[in-house]
């Protein structure tokens, strides 16, 4: 008979898909958080006997599961102590930094790893206490790499997939940590490892290779993430959605070229070089603040992490400079800068608000910014400026492609964008669209809980 306390697929991540909030007699309830992995990873669950184990974002030592929206989440209590060390130290100072690398030098302490380790292992517990027999578990991103191994050993039976939500970088780079070999043989513990771009799956491989002996055989394959395009979309066309788009237009002194850039953050996004980017412009005067604006809207990220705090402060420089010399003839300055969590419908309507939205990420795993905004250009009269070091590029085509490090290079698909007519945009956006559209979340889920169903059931 089935354990009714064990079930047949289960998610790992750092987060778990939940936030708090108080209801009318103050008791806090549950509910899933929109946005992120949740997004991504939620419609695949619902309807299916599904669990999740992670932290819940609190400080409570209370363990006992929760049930929200047909999901059954496992929380996993982390002290602050220990969570500082593997959250902020080991997988935002040192893994972070060195997948991305760009230019942000990584820092190690051996404290951070045995964190990291701890935490690893307190999550495969979790989930080897809660996964049924011959069952799936799901591991998610670089804040987890030991949980596939570790998991592997206590529950030699489930059939274990991993997915690396970030770039997977040169084994070269990774040979910088001490740990390197540790971290390789945690991801081969699983089954299938799952990554963004061929380059990811291949710089994996040659990892593993270079450590054959000592790591596993996980088979590395490619499985783009993607968002609830029919759901996006739907939501963008909203009434409510529309008329705030249409007022932050107002607001902005209905200028003809709106350009939006939005993102966590953090600095593997490009935020500087596209703000540069734009300074270049108005400085050349190929455009003005009365024609155009910049908006950026900006949410707060890893705020204790030293390289965080200096890149908002540097961003906010670069706003400063900007919008001390150039203003629209009304007063409101070039660029609109917002460095806070935005409201799912604020959100949309910047998307829908938005004639040019500039992606210009130094290295990103995917960018699921530049598909959101694709969903929520329902009258397809758009321009996707893409950043090629963003795993959407592989599949984004139709998007103008430029390289945010030369920027002469942006600045000219700005100004490319900004003269592109209707119909050249229609074309490409209708292109952008079809794409997002047939190789949704639901595709991508199912892609890897496909493969790993069909993995001969062990023991
Ligand atoms: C990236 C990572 C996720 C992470 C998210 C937000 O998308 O791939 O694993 O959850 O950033 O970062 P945070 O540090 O707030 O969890």
């Amino acid at each position: 008979m089935k354990n009714p306390m064990t079930f047949p697929l289960v998610v790992v991540s750092n987060r778990l898909p939940v936030s708090f909030v108080r209801d009318s007699q103050g008791e806090k309830v549950p509910s899933l958080s929109p946005g992120g992995l949740v997004a991504a990873v939620a419609p695949s669950l619902q309807g299916q006997r599904a669990a999740w184990v992670g932290w819940d974002g609190s400080d409570s030592s209370d363990e006992n599961r929760l049930i929200v929206d047909d999901i059954t989440l496992f929380p996993v209590s982390v002290s602050a102590d220990l969570r500082e060390r593997h959250y902020e130290g080991y997988s935002n100072t040192t893994l972070w930094p060195i997948f991305h690398d760009v230019g942000v030098s990584a820092q190690f302490r051996p404290e951070w790893w045995d964190a990291y380790r701890d935490v690893n292992e307190k999550f495969a517990s979790r989930a080897a206490e809660v996964v049924d027999e011959g069952g799936i578990v799901w591991v998610h991103d670089y804040q987890m790499m030991l949980v596939p191994a570790a998991l592997r050993r206590l529950r030699p039976d489930v059939r274990i997939g991993y997915f690396h939500h970030i770039p997977f970088c040169e084994p070269s780079i990774l040979r910088e940590l001490p740990e390197f070999a540790e971290l390789v043989a945690g991801v081969s513990g699983a089954d299938i490892a799952g990554f963004q771009r061929d380059r990811d799956s291949n710089n994996f491989t040659q990892a593993q290779q270079d450590l054959s002996g000592v790591a596993g055989n996980s088979k590395a394959i490619t499985y783009p993430i993607s968002l609830d395009f029919e759901a996006v979309s739907a939501a963008a066309s909203k009434p409510r959605v529309l008329e705030k788009s249409m007022k932050l237009r107002q607001d902005w002194g209905n200028p003809s070229t709106v350009f939006l850039g939005v993102d966590r953050i953090d600095y593997t996004k490009g935020i500087p070089e596209r703000l540069e980017a734009y300074e270049m412009l108005l400085t050349s005067g190929a455009v003005s603040a009365d024609d155009t604006v910049m908006v950026q809207a900006g949410s707060p990220s890893r705020e204790n992490v030293s390289a965080y705090q200096e890149l908002a402060a540097r961003i906010e420089g670069i706003v400063a400079r900007i919008n001390a010399q150039f203003q629209s003839s009304q007063g409101r300055p070039a660029v609109v800068y917002t460095a806070s969590n935005l409201d799912r419908d604020d959100m949309l309507a910047l998307f829908v608000a938005a004639d040019v939205m500039v992606v210009s990420s130094l290295r990103d795993g995917m960018n699921l910014v530049a598909k959101e905004f694709v969903a929520c250009d329902n009258d397809e009269s758009g321009v996707l400026v893409l950043s090629p070091y963003t795993g959407a590029a592989d599949r984004l085509v139709d998007a103008l492609i430029a390289d945010p490090t030369q920027p002469g290079e942006l600045a000219a698909a700005l100004t490319e964008a900004l003269a592109m007519i209707p119909s050249e945009r229609q074309r490409r956006m209708r292109a952008l669209r079809d794409e997002v559209k047939t190789h949704d979340v639901a595709w991508w889920a199912g892609e890897i809980l496909g493969d790993l169903a069909s993995l001969a059931r062990k023991g």
